[in-house]
């Protein structure tokens, strides 16, 4: 197994099973001092930089709750439009990562440019962590989306996930790449307009990805260990940043998740994850049923960061 110290984490497409269970496992010794709101000095001499260009609520305050739970340090943008990159210079990401490297030990972007992380990674002599690009991936959160199945369900061969929503989101690439080092078996479901591509396809087969895809929730919600979701109804992923229409539109019932869907043919023991924010495809009455995983999903995105933080930095081995 590869060694995680020092390592960027751009994608899941290389990432072997091994090296999931070490996150995972670190992650286990790590989650009671997030679970007992407590820190520790395990990265006190450690800073991280987070640059983020695009708006975030989780992924960055996850990841810097993370290294504050390991007593290092933090500092980042306070907004992109404020620093050279968002104004008149449109300072490239060469130039920006180039500074950045002197003010911290390890960066966290999030970027609209598909590829914008890996691109800093060439530059910077610190490790990168990719918070999400354009339509690219999203490796945090879909790790942070195993470790809670694996949690949830004890194990994470011999699971069906109904995948459902935008299949352009940069989460559905990187669980389909995670998906590769597991048995498990996927139905992909979205709108015409946002379904895989035929080049994403080609890839998930080349990866022995068993997959299938299907019109409407109601179709295979049935065989579903795992309902993971993303919105239809969304912004852009490739603009800093899209301002809230008057009219947003709403999700037709095909690619909803609703009380009524879940009690008439869900599995009694399948779980909902989404990595958030939600629209109308996942009602809010349904955080009441047995099925919502979401916001143990959010907490263990706290957990999930410390353990790479603590590998990529060297705390853990
Ligand atoms: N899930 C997720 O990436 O959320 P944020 O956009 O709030 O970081």
């Amino acid at each position: 197994m590869r060694s995680f110290l020092g390592r960027d984490i751009l994608s899941l497409r290389d990432m072997e099973r091994a090296e999931y269970f070490r996150v995972f496992e670190v992650a286990d010794e790590l989650a009671p001092v997030a679970r007992n709101r407590r820190n520790t000095d395990l990265l006190a001499n450690k800073t991280l930089l987070t640059a983020f260009y695009q708006p975030s609520t989780r992924t960055r305050l996850a990841t810097e709750a993370a290294m504050h739970r390991l007593g290092g340090h933090v500092l980042g943008f306070s907004d992109a439009k404020m620093t050279r990159a968002g104004d008149f210079y449109q300072e490239s990401i060469k130039d920006t990562v180039h500074m950045l490297e002197y003010y911290g030990d390890v960066i966290a972007m999030r970027h609209f440019q598909q590829g914008a992380p890996h691109e800093a990674a060439r530059w910077a002599t610190v490790p990168v962590i990719n918070c999400g690009d354009g339509w690219g991936e999203h490796p945090t959160q879909v790790l942070t989306d195993l470790y809670t199945i694996l949690r949830e369900c004890g194990t994470l061969d011999g699971l069906h996930f109904m995948c459902i929503g935008d299949m352009r989101m940069r989460t559905m690439h990187s669980i389909g790449y995670a998906m590769s080092q597991f048995d498990i078996e996927a139905t992909f479901i979205s709108p015409p307009d946002m379904s895989l591509t035929e080049e994403f396809k080609q890839e998930l087969r080349d990866l022995n990805v068993r997959f299938r895809e299907a019109p409407a929730a109601a179709d295979a919600i049935g065989d579903a260990d795992v309902i993971y979701m993303e919105p239809v109804v969304q912004a852009d992923y490739t603009r800093s940043r899209d301002e809230a229409k008057e009219d947003k539109g709403l999700t037709p019932p095909a690619y909803q998740v609703t009380r009524e869907l879940l009690r008439d043919k869900a599995r009694s023991d399948a779980i909902i994850l989404h990595s958030l924010p939600r629209m109308d495809e996942l009602p809010a009455d349904v955080d009441a049923t047995r099925h919502a995983r979401y916001w143990e999903e959010a907490f263990n995105g706290v957990v999930m960061r410390m353990a790479l933080l603590a590998l990529i930095l060297g705390a853990m081995e």
